[in-house]
Formats: C-alpha cells, structure tokens, sequence
C-alpha cells in the first residue's frame, strides 16, 4: 500500500443548521463552496474548496462537535488572522507550545476545533526525511534501465535535439528503493558538452531530481565540459521551474523541433501536461 496524499477532509455539523455554518466557513474563512454531486446533496451539508484543499461539511442527526480532532489551515498572516476572528467576536487560543511554529485555535459556530497555522511554518510543509542513495550506471544496469522506459513510457529510445537515444547506450545515474528504480539520469557528451538527455523520478519533491542532477554536474565538471544542457519541451512547466531553480538558464528555443522528433519517435504524445500541445523544445543551460 501507498497513501499519496490526503483527497478531502469532512468535518461535521448539526443537521439543519447549512445556513449559519456557511457564514461561517464562506463568509468567515472566505472558502467558496463547490456543487455537491445530486445523489449526496439530499444528505445535507455542503462541499467547500479552495485552491489547495476540499472540505467536506457533513450534516450529522447526533451532532457532537469535535473538540481534539481538528483540521489545520496554513495562513497567510497569522497576526492579521487573529486581528480578524477576535473583531468579529471569536476567541482565539494561542498555542506557543512548539518552537518556531506559530499557531492558535477558534471554535467554529457549532465547538468544532480549527487550528490557524502561519504558512511556511506548517507540519506538511517541514521536509520528510528521505534517505538514498544515488548510483552511477553500469554496463549491467543497462539493460534494467531499458526495460524501466518500455515499462514506464512504451519505448526504451528518447529523442533529443533531432537525435534518437537507446537507453541502452546512455550514461548516467539512478535511484533505487527495495530494488525498484525510482529515478534516472542520462547524459551524453558531443563536442565538449553534456547533454542531460533524460531525466525522470518516479517518486516526486524528495530530492531525488537534485540529487540526480548535482551527480551529473559533477560529472560533466569532471569530464571538462564547457556546459551541460538539458531540453524541456514546452508543455513542462515543472521542469522548467526545476532547472531555473538548479541554476540553469534558458538559452535557446527550438520551434517545432518536436514534430522532427516524432518522425524519430512516433509514441511522442502531441499533448502532454495540461493538455498543452507539445510543440517546441526549450533549451536550458549551465556553463562552466
Ligand atoms: C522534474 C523532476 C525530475 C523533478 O524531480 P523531483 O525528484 O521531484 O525533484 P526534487 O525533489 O529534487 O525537487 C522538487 C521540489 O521538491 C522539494 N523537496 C525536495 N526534497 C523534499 C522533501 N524531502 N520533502 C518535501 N519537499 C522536498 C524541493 O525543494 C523542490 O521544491 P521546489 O519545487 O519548491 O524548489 C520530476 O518532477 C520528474 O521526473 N518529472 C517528469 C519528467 C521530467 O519532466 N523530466 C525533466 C525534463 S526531461
């Protein structure tokens, strides 16, 4: 089993009372309520969300409020948060238990606990430690890495800059976890550059990308070349924000280079992320 994330959170209220809980949760907290779906709406209750979160409230017959379970909201500014309950005639309890982390409780209208917790100081947001280790390919990891992208993505081949790559031939690095691939880098050298041609994790936002591309740097370093690049086609906006935080830079836009690399590769999707039509390659770079 792997739990990803949390999908929703359902707090409860007294059966009948929707009205005042919206002031509260809409009017209060500034939440926008999303259609609940036919078949649910006739249990009462209401569904709310924001950008990052849904709340789910539920109308509940023996309704006793939940006074230690509680969600957690990450605020802005928790001084202006509390400013605001305590003009609006809430109690506030603060709770200065935890060094560096600041934080308070409000009893919502009904004695529900909620806790405000001031942004970049919240639980989710301290970095879990992950251990790993990072590898450098051997010619016996080849043929594993190989069977990895025909699994993963149909094809063991990846196109870069009008040129088609086995990844049976490529340089690199990779991660392991309980003897699984989770993540790799290939790279190729031409004329004194590298090339980072592919790069993919399996398991995202634990490291493991800058881990995999520092090896890489200092391999390139290692090797004297006068740069690394790496070519993000131009629906990954991750990617792009991931190497511009590495240090890289753009450098160079190939229009239409994608459509010369499907006559390399036919399964080339022509849509990718957010359903944006995969065009054109950018170019990104890190001299040395
Ligand atoms: C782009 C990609 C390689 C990034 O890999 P990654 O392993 O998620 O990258 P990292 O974990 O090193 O860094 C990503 C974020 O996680 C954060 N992070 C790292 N370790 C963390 C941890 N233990 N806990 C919480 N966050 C963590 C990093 O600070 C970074 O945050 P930021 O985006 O705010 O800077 C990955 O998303 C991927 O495989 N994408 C699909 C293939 C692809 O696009 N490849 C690149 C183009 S070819």
């Amino acid at each position: 089993m792997k739990i990803l994330n949390i999908d929703h959170i359902q707090i409860a209220i007294p059966k009948g009372s929707e009205i005042e809980a919206k002031k509260f949760y809409c009017e209060i907290l500034g939440l926008k309520e999303i259609p609940k779906p036919e078949i649910l709406a006739k249990r009462g209750g209401f569904w709310l969300a924001n950008e990052n979160f849904c709340l789910h409230v539920g109308a509940e017959e023996n309704f006793k409020p939940s006074t230690k379970m509680h969600v957690a909201f990450l605020v802005q500014n928790l001084e202006e948060t509390k400013e605001d309950f305590l003009t609006k005639g809430f109690q506030v309890k603060e709770d200065f238990s935890l060094q560096g982390v600041k934080r308070f409780y409000v009893y919502d209208t009904f004695g529900n606990r909620l806790e405000f917790i001031q942004n970049t100081q919240g639980f989710s947001q301290q970095k879990v430690e992950f251990q790993f280790r990072v590898e450098e390919i051997g010619e016996k990891d080849k043929t594993e890495i190989s069977e990895f992208f025909k699994n993963a993505w149909g094809s063991d081949k990846v196109v870069s800059r009008g040129k088609l790559h086995s990844y049976k031939n490529l340089e690199g690095f990779f991660v392991k976890e309980n003897r699984k691939l989770i993540g790799i880098a290939n790279y190729q050298i031409e004329n004194g550059e590298m090339e980072l041609v592919s790069l993919y994790c399996l398991i995202k936002k634990r490291g493991i990308g800058t881990a995999l591309v520092e090896k890489v740097i200092g391999k390139a370093k290692q090797k004297n070349c006068k740069r690394l690049l790496a070519i993000v086609t131009n629906d990954n906006l991750k990617a792009m924000r991931f190497y511009q935080k590495l240090g890289f830079e753009i450098c160079a836009l190939h229009k239409n280079a994608v459509e010369e690399s499907r006559k390399l590769k036919s399964k080339i999707p022509l849509t990718g992320a957010d359903k944006i039509l995969i065009k054109h390659e950018i170019e990104f770079e890190l001299k040395f």
